[in-house]
């Protein structure tokens, strides 16, 4: 599986750490960045992440800023992705199961680095269960649309 990942500045550091625990994993991971400590506009590397998933460079994302919800507002606004916050594992992993999340958002001033670990662990390791959620996905799409 190959993952994008993107942050702003206020996530450099647990960006780095997020990546090399992936790796260790044996993950693909691309970094779209910012890989600086100076400030960066996260709606930046939410567009870029969200677009190599749309054009699929990439099978899905991982966004992080300060709360995580700047940078999952952006990813959303670009058609197809569904990108969830989540400070817990249990919503992650919902957030594939029933809304089959492409793109898992977190908060480095918000969640320590174990618990993104357990968020992102949680997230890789549901599957879409389809069925039901497939109508209101649906539905979602239609809005896209109007
Ligand atoms: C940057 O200071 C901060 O606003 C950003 O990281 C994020 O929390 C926005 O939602």
């Amino acid at each position: 599986m190959k993952i994008g990942i993107g942050n702003d500045h206020a996530a450099t550091e647990m960006k780095n750490q997020i990546v090399a625990y992936l790796q260790e994993k044996g993950y693909e991971v691309v970094n779209y960045g910012t890989d600086s400590l100076e400030s960066f506009p996260y709606p930046v590397s939410a567009k870029k992440v969200a677009d190599a998933i749309v054009n699929k460079e990439v099978d899905c994302g991982i966004l992080i800023c300060g709360t995580g919800v700047g940078i999952s507002i952006a990813a959303n606004k670009v058609k197809g992705i569904r990108a969830c916050v989540c400070s817990e594992p249990v919503s992650a992993r919902l957030s594939k199961e029933h809304n089959n999340s492409n793109i898992i958002a977190f908060g480095a001033r918000i969640v320590g680095v174990e618990m993104a670990k357990a968020i992102v662990d949680s997230w890789l390791n549901a599957k879409y269960q389809g069925g039901r959620h497939q109508t209101r996905i649906d539905m979602i799409s239609e809005i896209e649309e109007q």
